[in-house]
């Protein structure tokens, strides 16, 4: 009986447990009104006298295990409680934070922004829902006027008076309405037009336009400008000028950039030629500077006009400008990398 009692302490000290109540099972097991202990002692009446003090000692002893043990797993497991209760479970696994990434078009407004700032170039904004006046009239397209056919509009049906502006050319009215020269802002924003969507025209898309007011300013610092511009933005400072046609702007150029012929995409997105076409431009018209109450005797100035959307598709070579507004997580997770 004795050795029986020895490989129950052995069993005891051995003992480990997960949870309270596996902690509980043990302590009836050996100090319950029922539990093994109580057996024992209850024995210890028929021991033989020899034997008596051998058993009551180790019947003892085995107590004192037992006790003891219930005591170390009880504390043992409240100090985890703790732990858990301050900090939450420290052994559980790692969960990876998932980091947002910029949308392409955001990253490259702010390259533009951050490029025009840097020469002095404030940003300005304005209202998606315009009047006819500073998306067209200001801007020398009066009604009737055939040019209004180059932009197909959305209008509000119950007012033909209020549209959703086809340019951010709308901007420069405002601003050139509420600042006097010195000039230099330029108006990122969406912009929209009654246009069939494909992969490469959507009837929404984004545009940055850039105007420049101050007295002699002339078409050559246009030209270095917009040279600035494409060397910091592309790395490419060879363009060239096309005459051209705007309404607001006289003389007209669009603006092309030699992007080269290097690979075969190159040969794809220029048509083979090389060059690019990257914005419209010209020289502000005396009449947009007298519409917007600035004396076009003293000032002079340049406006630009160029699409995001075109621009970000080209950078990291999107093939259709649906995907610029799908919020396709697998699309927009790629640019995580990017600014
Ligand atoms: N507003 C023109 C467009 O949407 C772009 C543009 C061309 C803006 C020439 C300008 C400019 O300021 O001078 O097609």
């Amino acid at each position: 009986m004795i050795d029986k009692l020895k490989e129950l302490i052995a069993e005891a000290e051995a003992f480990s447990a997960q949870t309270k109540e596996e902690v509980e099972t043990f302590r009836i097991k050996y100090l319950g009104k029922k539990g093994l202990l109580n057996d024992y002692f209850a024995e210890f009446k028929n021991v033989a006298n020899e034997q008596k003090r051998e058993f009551g000692q180790t019947i003892n002893q085995l107590k004192k295990t037992a006790e003891e043990k219930v005591q170390a797993l009880r504390d043992e497991l409240e100090s985890k409680e703790e732990v858990k209760g301050i900090y939450g479970d420290l052994s559980r696994p790692g969960e990876p934070i998932e980091i947002g990434a910029r949308h392409p078009i955001s990253i490259v407004k702010n390259q533009i922004i951050d490029i025009f700032s840097r020469i002095g170039f404030n940003v300005s904004e304005g209202p998606e829902i315009e009047d006819d006046w500073h998306n067209f009239t200001a801007l020398n397209l009066p009604e009737y006027h055939p040019a209004r056919d180059m932009q197909d509009t959305f209008f509000i049906q119950t007012d033909p008076d209020i549209l959703l502006r086809t340019h951010t050319s709308s901007v420069q009215v405002r601003y050139m309405e509420n600042n006097q020269p010195p000039i230099r802002t330029i108006s990122p924003g969406r912009v929209y037009r009654n246009e069939a969507i494909s992969a490469r025209s959507h009837c929404f898309f984004h545009q940055v336009e850039g105007l420049y007011i101050d007295k002699d300013v002339s078409f050559a610092d246009l030209k270095q400008t917009l040279q600035y511009f494409t060397t910091e933005m592309f790395g490419k400072s060879e363009i060239r000028l096309r005459p051209s046609y705007f309404p607001f702007t006289e003389p007209s150029a669009e603006v092309d950039v030699y992007w080269g012929l290097k690979t075969e995409t190159d040969y794809r997105i220029t048509k083979g030629t090389g060059w690019l076409e990257i914005m419209g431009c010209g020289m502000v018209d005396p009449n947009v500077l007298e519409n917007c109450g600035i004396d076009s005797k003293e000032y002079s100035g340049f406006a630009f006009g160029m699409g995001i959307d075109r621009i970000a598709m080209l950078l990291h070579q999107i093939g259709d400008i649906r995907l610029l507004s799908e919020n396709d997580v697998r699309f927009l997770e790629q640019f995580k990398s990017a600014l």
